[in-house]
C-alpha cells in the first residue's frame, strides 16, 4: 500500500479477541441456526433482490391490491412495491388477530408511580379504531402531519398507529425537548394537529408537557387542534376551540374505523433528527418497504418466539421506539413492554425490577445505560432474579468491550447472547447485527450484515480499504426501509447521504472489516482524530480507557496541536466517588500497555458526567470545543440533554 493510500485510511489500534458462540442450547431452537443458513438468504438477497424480497414481500405483509414490481432504482434510492396498497396499523393489528392472537397481550406497561395496564391486540386495535376516528374528525385526512409529544404511554402508540390507519403522516417529538424544539418541527412538517398530555413522570417529578406545548404553538402557525392526555391529572389550561381532551374525544368515538389502503410508497411517518450542524432533518419513511424491513429485522434478530416478552427501552421519540416498541414487534404479534420513566426511579434497579417481576426475556437498551448500570454498582443487579432473560441487544453507539463483557456476565449470566445491532434513524430498521443462534460475537462488533445490506468501505480518495483498515462506511444496494428523502430538502438529502460516494448511501460512520468478515463501527467521520498522520477512532481510545477497572465513561476527542496536528483530549467519568489522584499517570500508562503510545492521551479531565444527546449518546464535538478553550460553542446545542454539563466541564478547566 503506498504511504499517500494509507494516510487517508483510518488506523486500527484496538485489540479484541475474544469470541463468544451462541451455546448449542440456543443455537438448536433458533430460527436461523447455522451459518449456511444465513449465507444462503444473505446471497439470495444480494444476488435476487427481486426473488428475495419479491416472496417475503408476498408473504409477510397484507396487500389490499398486491403489487407489480419489487423495486425501481429511482435517482438517489429505489421505490419498493410499487402498485401495491397495504396498511403498517392493518398489518400491526388486523392481521394480527386474523392469525388467531387477538387474546395476546401486545402493549404490557408500566407507568413510572408503578401502576401496570395490558392490552390485547383486540383491546389495542378497538383503542386505535376509536382513536383513528377522533382524528378523522377533527379534519385530518390522508397524508396530513400529526405530531406527537407525548409520555412512554400505551396512548402513544395509538396514536401512532391511529395515524397509520388512516394514512395520517406522523412526526413524535421526544417528550424532553423544548417548546422551540417543538415548533421548529412543527413548521417545517407544516403539522395540522398536536397530541399531547397534561405531563409526565421523570424521576418522581412532573413535566408539565402542555405548557411546554402551549408556548410551541404560539409559533406554529399551522397546527389548528390540541388533544391532550391526561396522565397526570392536573390542572392545565385548555384553549376552548382548540384543546380538546383525549378522553372526552374518545367516550363518543366508533371503535368501526377500517384501516386505509395506502401506496407502498406512501409516507408513513418523518422523524427528526438532528445533523452535526444545522436545522434537524425531518427523515422521511414509506410504508410497505419500511413495514417488511422492521418486521423481518425483528424476527431475525431478535429470535421471536410466541413466549417471549420483549423489552426495547427506547422512548418512542426515537427510531428505535419505532421500528422496536411498536411496528416491528407488533407486526411480528409479539408481547411488548413498555415502561414509562427513568431506570433509577425510585431507586437504580428499576430495570432490574421490571425485568423480574414481568419476566422479560429480551432485553433491548442502549450501552449508555449499560455504562450508568456499571456505575451505579452490581449491588443493584444482585437483589434481583435475571433468569427470564434469553436474549439480551445494545444499540445507538457503539459498545466498549469491558462495557460488553458486564452486560454479557452480569444481566446475561454468561447464557445470554448479545446482539450488537448497527443502524440509523436513516436506516429504519437494523442493517447490522449477530444472528443470535449462528453469529460467534465478538465484544464491541456488529458483526456481519444482515440479508439485503451490501456495506462497503473506502478511503477519502475513495478506494476500498483493505482489511483491518477503517474508512467510510457506505451501503451499496437499496434496501426496503431506507429513508426515501428528507422532508422538504431533496437537495439536502442529495448532499448529505448521496453526493460523496456515487449510487452509494453514505452512513457517516467509519468503520472497518476485520479478516474474519466482521465490522466494527470506529464512530462519525467527523470525529476521528488526526494525530502525526495517524488517523484514530474515538472508539478505540474510549474502550481502552473504559477497560481500566476506575473507569465508568470516556470520551476521547481532537484538539489542535502545533506538532502532532492535533493532540488527544479525553474526559473520563470514574465509578463511585473514589479519589483521582495520581490516576491520570496510571490512566496514561494503561493506554500505552493496551494500544500503544501513539493512542496515549495527551489531556485527561475528570467530570461526573459527559454531555450527551437526548437519546443517550456523548457529543464529542461539543467536547472537542471544550479541548481546544474554545470560550463558546459554534455548534447547535439544542439538542444537548443537560446544559448545566456544558459549564461545570468550562469551569473544570480553570
Ligand atoms: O454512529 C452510529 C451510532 O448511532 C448513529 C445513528 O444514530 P440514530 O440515527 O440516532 O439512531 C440510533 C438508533 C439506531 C449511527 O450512525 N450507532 C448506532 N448503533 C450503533 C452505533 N454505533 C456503533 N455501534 C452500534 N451498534
Amino acid at each position: 500500500m503506498s504511504e499517500t493510500h494509507a494516510s487517508k485510511q483510518i488506523d486500527h489500534v484496538m485489540h479484541e479477541h475474544r469470541l463468544f458462540p451462541p451455546s448449542k442450547e440456543f443455537s438448536n431452537k433458533a430460527r436461523i441456526s447455522t451459518a449456511e443458513q444465513y449465507q444462503e438468504m444473505y446471497d439470495r438477497a444480494k444476488n435476487d433482490p427481486d426473488g428475495f424480497w419479491g416472496e417475503l414481500g408476498r408473504n409477510e405483509l397484507h396487500w389490499f391490491k398486491p403489487f407489480d414490481s419489487v423495486y425501481e432504482r429511482n435517482g438517489d434510492v429505489a421505490t419498493w412495491f410499487g402498485g401495491g396498497q397495504t396498511n403498517l396499523s392493518y398489518n400491526c393489528l388486523d392481521a394480527q388477530i386474523a392469525g388467531g392472537r387477538g387474546d395476546r397481550i401486545a402493549i404490557l406497561w408500566e407507568g413510572e408511580p408503578g401502576e401496570t395496564l395490558t392490552l390485547t391486540y383486540t383491546e389495542l386495535h378497538r383503542q386505535v379504531c376509536k382513536f383513528a376516528n377522533v382524528l378523522k374528525s377533527l379534519g385530518i385526512n390522508k397524508g396530513d402531519v400529526v405530531s406527537i409529544y407525548m409520555p412512554m404511554t400505551p396512548e402513544l402508540a395509538i396514536a401512532m398507529l391511529a395515524c397509520a390507519r388512516i394514512g395520517a403522516i406522523h412526526s413524535v417529538i421526544f417528550a424532553g425537548f423544548s417548546a422551540e424544539a417543538i415548533a421548529d418541527r412543527n413548521q417545517d412538517a407544516r403539522a395540522k394537529i398536536q397530541l399531547t398530555a397534561d405531563g409526565l413522570w421523570r424521576r418522581g417529578k412532573v413535566l408539565k408537557l402542555k405548557d411546554t406545548v402551549d408556548q410551541a404553538l404560539l409559533k406554529s402557525p399551522t397546527v389548528q387542534h390540541c388533544v391532550v392526555l391526561k396522565r397526570i391529572d392536573r390542572e392545565c389550561s385548555m384553549q376552548a376551540g382548540r384543546d380538546i381532551w383525549w378522553h372526552e374525544a374518545m367516550e363518543s368515538a366508533s371503535a368501526d374505523c377500517p384501516a386505509t389502503p395506502l401506496d407502498s410508497e406512501a409516507t408513513s411517518f418523518i422523524l427528526y433528527t438532528s445533523g452535526s450542524t444545522g436545522k434537524p432533518k425531518g427523515i422521511r419513511h414509506t410504508t410497505a418497504g419500511y413495514n417488511l424491513w422492521v418486521k423481518k429485522t425483528f424476527e431475525w434478530v431478535f429470535d421471536h418466539r410466541d413466549s417471549d416478552i420483549f423489552w426495547c427501552t427506547a422512548d418512542c421519540g426515537w427510531i428505535t421506539g419505532h421500528s422496536y416498541v411498536v411496528y416491528g414487534p407488533l407486526s411480528n404479534g409479539a408481547t411488548v413492554m413498555m415502561y414509562e420513566g427513568a431506570p433509577n426511579f425510585p431507586a437504580e434497579d428499576r430495570f432490574w425490577s421490571i425485568i423480574e417481576r414481568h419476566k422479560v426475556t429480551i432485553l433491548y437498551t442502549a450501552p449508555t445505560a449499560i455504562r450508568a448500570f456499571i456505575k451505579w454498582g452490581d449491588q443493584h443487579v444482585d437483589a434481583h432474579d435475571l433468569s427470564s432473560l434469553r436474549l439480551l441487544g445494545t444499540v445507538g453507539e457503539g459498545i466498549n468491550p469491558e462495557a460488553w463483557m458486564w452486560y454479557h456476565r452480569k444481566i446475561g449470566g454468561e447464557r445470554c447472547p448479545i446482539v450488537d445491532t448497527w443502524w440509523q434513524t436513516e436506516t429504519g430498521g437494523i442493517l447490522m447485527s449477530p444472528l443470535p443462534g449462528v453469529t460467534a460475537t465478538k465484544p464491541g462488533s456488529c458483526t456481519r450484515p444482515l440479508p439485503g445490506v451490501v456495506p462497503m468501505i473506502v478511503d477519502e480518495e475513495l478506494q476500498p480499504v483493505e482489511p483491518n483498515h477503517g474508512g467510510m462506511l457506505c451501503i451499496s444496494q437499496p434496501w426496503p426501509g431506507m429513508l426515501r428523502g428528507i422532508w422538504g430538502d431533496d437537495e439536502r438529502f442529495h448532499e448529505q447521504y448521496w453526493a460523496r460516494v456515487p449510487n452509494n448511501y453514505l452512513t457517516g460512520d467509519n468503520a472497518r472489516l476485520d479478516r474474519d468478515g466482521y465490522y466494527w463501527i470506529m464512530g462519525r467521520i467527523d470525529d476521528v482524530i488526526n494525530v502525526s498522520g495517524h488517523r484514530l477512532s474515538t472508539i478505540e481510545v474510549e474502550s481502552a480507557l473504559v477497560s481500566h477497572p476506575m473507569v465508568a465513561e470516556a470520551a476521547a476527542v481532537g484538539r489542535p496541536d502545533d506538532i502532532k496536528g492535533q493532540a488527544i483530549a479525553v474526559f473520563v467519568s470514574i465509578k463511585g466517588s473514589g479519589s483521582t489522584a495520581g490516576l491520570a499517570d496510571e490512566l496514561k500508562a494503561h493506554v500505552r500497555k493496551e494500544i500503544g503510545a501513539l493512542a496515549v492521551p495527551d489531556d485527561i479531565r475528570f467530570t461526573s458526567s459527559l454531555p450527551k444527546t437526548r437519546s443517550g449518546k456523548i457529543m464529542r464535538r461539543l467536547l472537542r470545543d471544550i479541548a481546544s478553550g474554545k470560550a463558546e460553542t459554534s455548534q447547535d446545542t439544542s439538542t444537548l440533554e443537560d446544559y448545566t454539563i456544558l459549564a461545570k466541564l468550562r469551569s473544570d478547566e480553570e
